[in-house]
């Protein structure tokens, strides 16, 4: 590479990488082909359009990779092409979630979602999201016994605020979802059911968490993080009268966007390629094991796991304790120095700031990929504990 300072700043964060311990829930470590699609040719294309209708010429190979990418998400997913169309240009979650309610909702529409300080995603409707201005949000909290979904009282709110779509899906929320419950409740009320799987599509791709498909009116994935793959988002539509796929494409290009990102979308259909395998499979149950012992081992060290525990990659752990802990932007602070890159989160009913909050989240689908097993979870939790118990 000629151009030196950058060359040494990608090296200084590859050895940056390497030599923590990253447990991010929402990052992963995609492979070399993974790497060498993103950085290939492809990305010297401009193919605004869709395959077989482009506004530019010269798209005969990049509409094969785009098609194929699009055929793997569909397989990967279990998915028949006559049920389920995929729009496989969006640029990352947050633009997807915004491009599908600007097809399906109309401005001033009511979209129900799961608050932030619950676990929802700032798309969800947070008020300082576009999502929660255009749209009016409906927004909803879990049991703060149980620190879970409470179906009975969602079904409430469904009924008295009639949404017209309900966002089922989250940032931080371990637990599994039941998605026949929300199907139910978007029936009760007349809404479309979107489910967000951002996070948990790579289990759900390793059948390690249970589909939504079945359920979904409409489903969005980023590809980036359980998933393994580059940072992209696909966006699935159910296919019938109701022309969701038209609806979703127009709005895609020219609604929102220009040229799609050719070279992105060929590394995203390498990372299904590769989820759509036993190896893969094997991967997604070992993140979750992972996940169990470090919740277990870190409860019983005396830390509050939110929920009491984790039935996916990703744990949240009240670190505050209400005033017994260290606050979770003191917690990220130390852990961070320990080696342990983690970020800092809202706890349920959290009454602390977003920017200083009661909790940390903690996810191990990165340290998986890198061979991570049980007994390393154990020794993280030591090193975690040890943090944040150290004196001032
Ligand atoms: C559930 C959920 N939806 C959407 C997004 C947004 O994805 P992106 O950061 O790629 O915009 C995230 C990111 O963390 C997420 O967790």
């Amino acid at each position: 590479m000629k151009d030196t300072q950058i060359q040494k700043l990608i090296k200084a964060e590859a050895k940056r990488q390497k030599n923590v311990i990253n447990l991010i829930a929402s990052e992963n470590y995609v492979s070399k082909d993974v790497l060498t699609a993103l950085g290939s040719e492809l990305t010297n294309k401009y193919a605004e359009g869709y395959p077989g209708r482009r506004y530019y010429g010269g798209n005969e190979i990049v509409d094969k990779v785009e098609l194929l990418c699009i055929s793997r998400a569909l397989k990967l997913f279990k998915l028949k092409p006559t049920e389920w169309h995929v729009n496989a240009q969006l640029l990352s979650g947050s633009p997807a979630n915004f491009a599908l309610y600007s097809a399906l909702v109309p401005i001033g529409g009511k979209i129900m979602g799961m608050k932030l300080s619950s676990g929802g995603h700032l798309t969800h409707g947070h008020p300082l999201s576009m999502t929660g201005k255009l749209w009016k949000p409906i927004q909803f909290e879990l049991d703060s016994q149980r620190e879970i979904i409470d179906y009975d009282a969602l079904l409430k709110i469904a009924i008295k605020e009639k949404p017209d779509m309900i966002v089922a899906g989250f940032t931080a929320y371990p637990r599994i979802v039941d998605f026949k419950k929300f199907r139910k409740i978007a029936d009760a009320c007349g809404a479309l059911l979107h489910v967000d799987m951002a996070h948990f599509s790579g289990l759900v791709a390793g059948g390690q968490y249970p589909s939504p498909f079945p359920y979904a009116d409409t489903v969005m994935t980023t590809t980036h993080k359980s998933l393994r793959g580059p940072r992209q988002a696909l966006v699935f539509v159910r296919k019938d009268a109701r022309e969701f796929d038209k609806k979703l494409d127009k709005m895609v290009i020219p609604g929102l966007f220009g040229g799609p990102h050719e070279n992105n979308i060929a590394a995203v259909a390498v990372a299904l390629k590769e989820a759509d395998s036993p190896v893969f499979k094997k991967y997604a149950k070992q993140v979750i094991q992972n996940a169990k012992t470090l919740a277990k081992e870190l409860q019983k060290r005396g830390w509050r796991i939110i929920s009491g525990g984790t039935d996916s990659h990703l744990i949240l752990v009240d670190t505050w304790m209400q005033g017994a802990g260290v606050s979770g932007k003191e917690a990220s602070i130390r852990l961070e120095k320990a080696g342990i890159i983690v970020n800092m989160n809202t706890i349920p009913g959290d009454t602390r700031s977003v920017m200083d909050p009661s909790g940390i989240r903690l996810g191990t689908c990165a340290e998986t990929t890198r061979g991570k097993k049980e007994k390393d979870m154990l020794k993280i939790a030591e090193k975690i504990d040890t943090a944040l118990r150290a004196k001032k």
